[in-house]
């Protein structure tokens, strides 16, 4: 149906000029992705007004892509810039951004996936045409910056936020128990529990080569014995899943990217203790559209979504539930897989997810 109304010029003008913002935007975050990846944010945190000389030398860089990222950082508004001395300064409340040291503040790790995706573009494209999906193989560093995310995300409020979601799961993990993660991606999460309760048991899944090698080395480096990794796909997982036997199950931003997330969360509840629980992370859309348009972060969810989460999904011959799925489905799903007590909590940090505890 064609809307019959009058072309509005100055709501045109206010459109035009969005898609500038876009343009600018869109391109700050790979300069954005490369001053994280090379350091330069966490340099540049250290040192008053500099030149481009002085920065790309401390930062052990070439000075003339130095300056020019310099270049885009300042007319993007990220660096100040004194032009009488030719010198450069990243004020420390935008430091509180975009460096290592501001932890989960570090908008710098998300916008990494933008270069990321724009690896698979040409894939995508192809997609869009014949249907299909992109495998996880083909997403360049997908595992890395992942578990970057979800190390900035979850484990710097592992003890103080996610564990008090579970009444007395602290007090039991001390006294020792058994944990299975799905879709544990490079274990960082699990291998953090690991070293905090010696006397319980771990086991991670995936069925990412890479992944669980990352996983393996991680319990090489930090020591722990208590943590085992599992390469094996979940798709089947409510035929195969051991029964009963898992007194905490956690899935961290795992189940809507499934191949098959039902199979997942029937596995779940049949592996899961009669009085075990199940902690789910996972996107906090809505499940519909209209509403997601007030969700901060909804264009950069459905983008990744189509260019990650969906597209892995279908390249399983799965469903492609996609990112922003949202609360209402995950319910409906949780409770089709057998879950009946289910609470859903938000967590101040984390605008992007809900957290779930679940028990049968
Ligand atoms: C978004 S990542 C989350 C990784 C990790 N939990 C974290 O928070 O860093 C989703 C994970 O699910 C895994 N995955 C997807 N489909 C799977 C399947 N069919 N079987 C096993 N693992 C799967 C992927 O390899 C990936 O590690």
């Amino acid at each position: 149906m064609k809307v019959d109304q009058e072309f509005d010029t100055s709501r045109a003008q206010a459109f035009g000029s969005a898609m500038l913002d876009t343009l600018n935007k869109s391109a700050l975050s790979f300069m954005i992705s490369i001053g994280h990846r090379v350091g330069l944010f966490d340099t540049m945190r250290q040192m008053d007004f500099a030149t481009s000389m002085d920065i790309a030398e401390r930062a052990n860089l070439n000075e003339r892509y130095v300056r020019e990222w310099l270049g885009a950082m300042v007319t993007g508004g990220i660096v100040i810039y004194a032009p009488e001395t030719h010198t450069y300064f990243l004020p420390p409340e935008h430091a509180a951004y975009l460096t290592r040291e501001a932890g989960p503040d570090n908008m710098s790790v998300l916008l990494q996936y933008s270069a990321m995706m724009g690896k698979v573009e040409d894939k995508i494209v192809d997609c869009f045409k014949h249907g299909g999906g992109v495998p996880y193989g083909e997403h360049h560093r997908f595992y890395e910056v992942i578990d970057e995310d979800s190390s900035q995300s979850v484990l710097s409020s592992l003890e103080s936020h996610i564990l008090p979601l579970v009444p007395d799961l602290r007090e039991k993990l001390e006294k020792g128990i058994s944990m299975l993660d799905v879709g544990c991606g490079s274990g960082s999460i699990l291998i953090r529990l690991a070293s905090l309760f010696p006397k319980s048991r771990f086991t991670g899944i995936d069925f990412s080569t890479e992944a669980i090698a990352n996983a393996n080395a991680g319990t090489a480096t930090y020591g722990v014995e208590n943590v085992h990794f599992k390469l094996k796909s979940l798709s089947n997982f409510h035929h195969d899943a051991p029964e009963e036997k898992y007194d905490v199950i956690s899935a961290f931003d795992a189940i809507h990217d499934q191949g098959q997330p039902l199979n997942v969360l029937k596995g779940i509840y049949r592996a899961l203790k009669k009085d075990g629980v199940f902690l789910m992370q996972d996107i906090s859309g809505t499940s519909h559209l209209e509403e997601d348009i007030a969700h901060p972060i909804a264009p950069f969810l459905y983008t990744l979504s189509c260019m990650h989460c969906m597209t892995v999904s279908l390249a399983q011959h799965g469903e492609g539930l996609g990112a922003m799925w949202g609360e209402e489905v995950t319910l409906e799903y949780l409770k089709r897989a057998g879950f009946s007590n289910i609470e859903t909590h938000k967590l101040p940090h984390d605008i992007q997810n809900n957290w779930y505890v679940i028990t049968k």
